[in-house]
């Protein structure tokens, strides 16, 4: 190796709010010495997701970040040493390195990735966990039947622009509800929605009733609060409303009073909870299906793409505000 020390990004302080740059410090660590089984990785791609401000608050599946340590995320590398037989230098892989620039692993965590793959950081976002938290989500809870409308927030970030393509494909409508005029010109323009509503310039109620005239049979839930509680109000009888996230809160010490949840009574609605790791055993048949959709184009992504471990922490802040468009990576040298 020609590199001496493994450049990470350290939790220096816990965030009070929205994180910004002064939340972390970048470091110099040592590169890891490997032990039996393990893999040793230099980082290509690092994913930035909102789950991590759950896990730096200590309020994602019981884990919590303590200060000092490097800030977990979905990796791409490619393999600089192995002691296990199935990688080898070279190779290049999926694992958990986090935002550092080198990571050891063991091998039977990681997935290796096809080499003719000219894209390999679509593995951490549409045909990664946030690809098949749309497809096992939208698909397994979401029920959509020909002629629905699907209605979906957040929509053109990697779990919502593939719940609406995925939901033009099973014969529905697509509505996406986003937070800016380009982010509504992308959903409608390339990914190919049938209409979408920017919450920042109009009034929600009024952009469902205008966008869904049949109502709404399947809401795909990424964000909660107001936008939840708004389009619970015009759903029709038995829709199935999934919830995946609840970007609204991550970044409140306090959770907010829940929605009003009269209306899911009047319309015999199931409210569905979504774990993707419930879904991994229907990972296999996404990669087949995700990629065959992207080679023939009928399925499409964006990347928001930063470079340099030290755009870290400016690309979170931002996917954190919502000024994100597209999958959140950040590219290593
Ligand atoms: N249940 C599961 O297993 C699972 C798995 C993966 C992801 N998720 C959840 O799915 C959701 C989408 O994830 P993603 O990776 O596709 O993220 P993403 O769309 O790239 O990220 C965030 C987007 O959320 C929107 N947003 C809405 N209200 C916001 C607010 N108050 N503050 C900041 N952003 C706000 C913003 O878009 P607008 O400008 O359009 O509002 C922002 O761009 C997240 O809630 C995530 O936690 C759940």
């Amino acid at each position: 190796l020609i590199e001496v020390s493994n450049a990470a990004v350290v939790l220096k302080r816990y965030p009070d709010g929205i994180p910004t740059p002064a939340d972390f410090s970048l470091t110099n660590l040592p590169i890891p010495h490997l032990s039996a089984g393990q893999v040793l990785i230099k980082t290509r791609y690092i994913s930035l997701d909102p789950y991590v401000r759950g896990v730096i608050a200590g309020r994602h599946m019981g884990h919590q970040l303590a200060l000092g340590t490097v800030i977990v995320g979905a990796t791409v590398g490619e393999v600089v040493e192995s002691n296990d037989d199935r990688f080898k230098v070279g190779d290049c892989v999926l694992g958990s390195g986090g935002w550092q620039s080198f990571w050891a692993e063991s091998a039977s965590t990681m997935r290796k990735l096809d080499p003719s793959n000219s894209t390999p950081s679509t593995a951490l976002g549409v045909l990664g966990m946030p690809g098949l938290t749309a497809y096992a989500g939208l698909i397994y809870l979401g029920l959509p039947k020909i002629g629905d409308t699907v209605v979906v927030s957040a929509a053109a970030g990697p779990v919502g622009a593939t719940v609406g393509q995925l939901a033009k494909h099973a014969g529905a409508r697509a509505v996406g509800i986003v937070g800016s005029a380009e982010k509504a010109d992308l959903i409608l323009g390339e990914f190919g929605f049938d209409g979408a509503i920017n919450y920042k310039t109009e009034d929600l109620a009024a952009g469902l009733a205008r966008t869904c005239p049949d109502k709404i049979d399947v809401y795909f839930d990424n964000v909660g609060g107001a936008t939840l509680e708004a389009v619970l109000a015009q759903l029709n009888l038995r829709a199935r409303v999934v919830l995946c996230g609840l970007i609204t809160q991550y970044n409140q010490a306090t959770r907010p009073a829940g929605p009003n949840l009269g209306p899911v009574i009047g319309a015999r609605a199931e409210l569905k909870g979504l774990v993707v790791y419930d879904h991994f055993d229907k990972l296999n048949h996404w990669l087949k299906l995700g990629q065959t959709l992207l080679s023939t184009g009928a399925l499409k992504y964006r990347e928001d793409l930063s470079h340099g471990l030290e755009q870290a922490p400016i690309a979170f802040e931002r996917l954190m505000r919502g000024d994100n468009i597209g999958k959140t990576i950040v590219a290593l040298p």
